[in-house]
Formats: C-alpha cells, structure tokens, sequence
C-alpha cells in the first residue's frame, strides 16, 4: 500500500515538473513577435526580438503604472500609446539589442534615445499660451536675481556655444516621475552657463569677446 502512494507521488511529481517546464519555450513564443518577416533577428537574441509591437508593460512596469499615477504627467497622456514619444525607432532597436525575456525591470534612464521636441510640439503647439502660462514661474532665478520664463529662452544664432535649441521639452518634463518641471528646470541650463548665471557668455566675464 505505502510504496503504491510513493510511486504515485512520484508519478505526479515528475508530470508536474515535466509541465513546468514546457511551459517555458510555449510562453517565450506567444510573445508578440509580431510580423518582422525575416529570421535574422531571431538569431540574435534567444527570445525577444524587438518590435514596435511587442506589449512593453511585461518589461516597463514602472512606465506603465506611471499612467495611473495622477503625479507623474503620464497620467494626462493616459490615450497617447508609449511609442508615440518613443519614435526613435533605430535607437529603440539598438537599446533592446541584447534584451531577453527575463529582463523585466526595464530602463532607468534614456541612455540610447531621446524624446524630440518634435514628438510634444505635435500636440502641444508653440502659440502665444505656450509661453504665457509660464510667465509667472519662478524656478529659473540665477544667482543675480534674473528671471527666465522657461518657456522663452532667447533665440539667437549659433556662435559655437550651442544655442537653446539643445534645451528639450523632456529636459523638464518628466513623464514616469513625480519630478516637476520646476525641479527640473535648472538642469539643462548647467553644462552651458556654468558660472549660474543667464547671460550673455561674454558679459559674464567667462569668455572674451571675439570681436
Ligand atoms: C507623452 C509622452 C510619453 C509617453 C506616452 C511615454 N513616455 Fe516614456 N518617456 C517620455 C519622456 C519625455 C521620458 C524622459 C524623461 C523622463 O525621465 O521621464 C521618458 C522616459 C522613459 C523611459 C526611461 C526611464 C524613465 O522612467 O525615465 C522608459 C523606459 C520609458 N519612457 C518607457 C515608456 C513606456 C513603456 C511607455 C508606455 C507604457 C512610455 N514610456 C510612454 C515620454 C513618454
Ligand atoms: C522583453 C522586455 C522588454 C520589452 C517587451 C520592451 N522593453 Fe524596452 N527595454 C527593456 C530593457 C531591459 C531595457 C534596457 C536596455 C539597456 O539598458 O541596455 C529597455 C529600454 C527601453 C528604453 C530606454 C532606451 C534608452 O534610451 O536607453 C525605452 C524608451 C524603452 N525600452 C521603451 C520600450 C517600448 C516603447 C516598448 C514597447 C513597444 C518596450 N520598450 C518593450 C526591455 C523591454
Ligand atoms: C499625442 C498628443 C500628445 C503628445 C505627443 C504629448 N502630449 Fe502632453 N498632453 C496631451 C493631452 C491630450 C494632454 C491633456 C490635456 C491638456 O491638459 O492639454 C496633455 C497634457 C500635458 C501636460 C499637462 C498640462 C497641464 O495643463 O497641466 C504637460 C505638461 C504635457 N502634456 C507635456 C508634454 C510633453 C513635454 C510632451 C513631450 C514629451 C507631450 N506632452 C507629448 C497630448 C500630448
Ligand atoms: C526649462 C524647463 C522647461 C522646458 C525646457 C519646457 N518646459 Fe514646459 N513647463 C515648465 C514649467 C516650470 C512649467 C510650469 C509647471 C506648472 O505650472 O506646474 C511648464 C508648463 C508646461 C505646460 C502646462 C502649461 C500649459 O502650457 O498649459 C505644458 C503643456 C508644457 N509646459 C509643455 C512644454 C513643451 C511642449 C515644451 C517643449 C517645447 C516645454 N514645455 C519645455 C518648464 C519647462
Ligand atoms: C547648449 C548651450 C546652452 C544651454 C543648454 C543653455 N544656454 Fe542660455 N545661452 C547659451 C549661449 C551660447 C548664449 C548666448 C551667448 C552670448 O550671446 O553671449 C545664451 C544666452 C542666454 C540668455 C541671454 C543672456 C543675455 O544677456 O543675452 C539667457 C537668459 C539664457 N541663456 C538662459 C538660459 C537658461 C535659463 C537655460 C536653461 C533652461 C539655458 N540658457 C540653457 C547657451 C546655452
């Protein structure tokens, strides 16, 4: 009686294992790898090829959930698909190059890609409220006691240093965090006006006049 119940505890067990397992290589293959219509991209990683398909909430929890969060500006963007932003399609391959499947925790940073400007002027259009609702902000104070509007930078020609142009919307604007574009708004500004002050490059006493 007793080896009979040992041998069927066996028997169960070892079906049971023998189902884990072949779970594993069916759910790697229900993964939307959606229509690329070659195999080369196969070879490269095991099982995860790249799409702008693929269901980015497996990997991108922290992204996904930030819709719902009413304190990260995800949450006002709860209709706007992710690789609407996310349109660097040759960055977005590369970056998910080695990816696998048990990569689930997904990016801290955007390393490879960048969001355009572009991308949020599409529907946020750069007209006459687009700097007025900024007039009142205070977060761009140097130590001078200046105060730039964030949303009107001067625009001038490009004499070597760069031009405001490299300022980007996302510099700002987190989506998938509750930092405030106020928190943020000092960043971008750093690695040109190094002295903390917005002025003029030569009026500043940092750079002589080429002139
Ligand atoms: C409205 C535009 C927008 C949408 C929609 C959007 N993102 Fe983002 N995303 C950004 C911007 C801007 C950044 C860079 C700024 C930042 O750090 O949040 C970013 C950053 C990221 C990062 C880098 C890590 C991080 O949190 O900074 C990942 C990963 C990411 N997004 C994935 C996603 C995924 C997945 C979705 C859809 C579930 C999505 N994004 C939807 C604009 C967007
Ligand atoms: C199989 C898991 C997986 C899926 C599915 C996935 N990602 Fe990723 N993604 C990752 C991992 C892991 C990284 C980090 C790669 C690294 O750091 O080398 C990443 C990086 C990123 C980044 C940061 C790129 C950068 O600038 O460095 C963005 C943005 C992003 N993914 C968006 C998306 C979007 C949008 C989708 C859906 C269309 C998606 N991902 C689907 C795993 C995934
Ligand atoms: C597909 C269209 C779309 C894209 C792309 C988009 N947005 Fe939005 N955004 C919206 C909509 C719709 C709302 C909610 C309605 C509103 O307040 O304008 C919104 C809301 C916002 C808000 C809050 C507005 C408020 O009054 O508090 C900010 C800030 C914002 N978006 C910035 C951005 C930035 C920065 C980008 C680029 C990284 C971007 N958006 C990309 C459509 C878009
Ligand atoms: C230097 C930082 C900075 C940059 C760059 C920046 N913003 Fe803002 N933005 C802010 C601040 C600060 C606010 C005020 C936030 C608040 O009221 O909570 C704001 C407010 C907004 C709002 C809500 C107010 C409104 O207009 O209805 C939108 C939308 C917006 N920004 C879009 C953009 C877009 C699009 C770009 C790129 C073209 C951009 N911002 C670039 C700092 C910035
Ligand atoms: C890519 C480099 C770069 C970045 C980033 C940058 N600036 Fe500038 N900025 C310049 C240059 C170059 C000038 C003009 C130089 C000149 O004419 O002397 C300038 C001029 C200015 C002026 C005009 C000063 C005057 O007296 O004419 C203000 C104001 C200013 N910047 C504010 C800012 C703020 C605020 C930020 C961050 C949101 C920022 N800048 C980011 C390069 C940059």
């Amino acid at each position: 009686m007793k080896k009979k119940a040992i041998i069927l505890a066996m028997v169960v067990g070892c079906m049971l294992i023998v189902s884990l397992v072949a779970c594993q290589p069916k759910q790697a293959s229900e993964m939307p790898v959606a229509d690329t219509g070659s195999q080369e991209v196969e070879t490269e990683t095991a099982d995860f090829a790249w799409t702008p398909e693929a269901n980015c909430e497996t990997c991108h929890p922290n992204s996904s959930n930030s819709y719902t969060d009413s304190a990260c500006a995800a949450s006002q963007h709860a209709d706007v698909a992710c690789i609407t932003c996310h349109d660097d399609a040759e960055g977005l391959e590369k970056a998910h190059k080695k990816v696998t499947m048990a990569d689930t925790d997904g990016a801290e940073k955007l390393k490879k890609t960048k969001v355009s400007s572009e991308v949020c002027i599409s529907c946020h259009p750069l007209d006459d409220t687009h700097a007025s609702a900024t007039a009142d902000v205070t977060a761009l104070t140097d130590k001078l006691g200046n105060v730039v509007n964030p949303h009107d930078l001067p625009v001038f020609e490009d004499t070597g240093r760069g031009t405001h142009e490299k300022v980007l919307c996302a510099d700002c604007h987190k989506m998938h965090s509750s930092e405030t574009p106020e928190d943020n708004a000092t960043t971008p500004c750093k690695s040109c006006h190094h002295q903390g002050t917005y002025v003029s490059c030569y009026s500043a006493g940092c750079h002589e006049s080429s002139e």
